[in-house]
C-alpha cells in the first residue's frame, strides 16, 4: 500500500509516518515519494534521510516560468507527476495549496480511484482554512469553545470539508500558550493521521 506525501513545511506529520512505518505500527504501507510546493520545506530533509524519493514542484515558479499557465495547469502537472509513482493514496499533511478541481479530477475519473486525505488541526465544520490553531485559540480566550480538536479528511474542492475519516479532540486549558496548544495539536495529529492511514490501507 504505497502512499505520496504531500507537504509544504516541517513535515513533522510526515516524520510520523516514516516512524510509524519504522516501527511497525503501519505494516505494509511505504511511501513512494514526498512532494513539496517549497524547496526549503524541512520536511524533505526528514525524506532524504530515509532515502524516500522527493520532488519539488512550486507553484510560484511554475506560473511565473510561463504567464500562460494557470493555477488548473499546475494541478494537471502535479497529478501527471504524482502518477508516476502510482500511489494507492495521496496524503496532504502540511500541505498549503488549495488543490484545483483539475487535480481531484485526475483522481476521480481515473480509475482506481485514488483517495486524496488531508490532515487538518480543527474539527469538522470549524476554523477551515489557515491558521486553525491560532483561531480556536482566540475563539477559547473569548469563552466560545472549551476545546478544539483536527480531522483527516477527504479532500473535495471545498475547502477543508470533505468526509471525515477521523477525527479527533484537543483540550485548551485556561493556562495554556498558542505554542502549548500548537504542541498538544501536533502531537495528537501524528497519531491520528497514522491511524488514519492504517484504517485505509486494511480496507483497500
Ligand atoms: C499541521 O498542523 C497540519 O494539520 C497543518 O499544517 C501543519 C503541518 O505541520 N495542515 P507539519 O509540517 O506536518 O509539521
Amino acid at each position: 500500500f504505497n502512499i505520496v506525501v504531500l507537504i509544504s513545511g516541517n513535515g513533522s506529520n510526515l516524520q510520523a509516518i516514516i516512524d510509524a512505518i519504522e516501527n511497525k505500527t503501519l505494516e505494509g504501507v511505504s511511501i513512494s515519494a514526498v512532494i513539496s510546493n517549497k524547496s526549503e520545506a524541512f520536511g524533505l530533509k526528514r525524506a532524504e534521510k530515509h532515502n524516500i524519493a522527493t520532488r519539488v514542484f512550486s507553484l510560484q515558479k511554475y506560473l511565473k516560468d510561463d504567464a500562460s499557465r494557470n493555477r488548473n495547469d499546475y494541478g494537471i502537472e502535479l497529478a501527471k507527476i504524482i502518477r508516476e509513482y502510482n500511489p494507492k493514496l495521496i496524503v496532504l499533511a502540511g500541505w498549503m495549496i488549495i488543490l484545483p478541481a483539475s487535480f481531484l479530477v485526475e483522481f476521480e475519473k481515473n480509475q482506481p480511484i485514488i483517495d486524496v486525505i488531508n490532515l487538518h488541526p480543527a474539527l469538522p465544520g470549524q476554523f477551515a482554512g489557515a491558521h486553525a490553531i491560532e483561531r480556536a485559540y482566540e475563539s477559547f480566550q473569548k469563552g466560545e469553545i472549551d476545546h478544539t480538536g483536527l480531522m483527516v479528511h477527504k479532500v473535495i474542492e471545498e475547502i477543508d470539508a470533505g468526509q471525515v475519516i477521523l477525527t479527533a479532540n484537543v483540550d485548551i486549558k485556561k493556562e495554556d500558550t498558542l505554542s502549548d496548544l500548537e504542541e498538544r495539536m501536533h502531537s495528537v495529529e501524528h497519531t491520528t493521521l497514522v491511524n488514519a492511514i492504517k484504517l485505509l490501507s486494511t480496507q483497500q
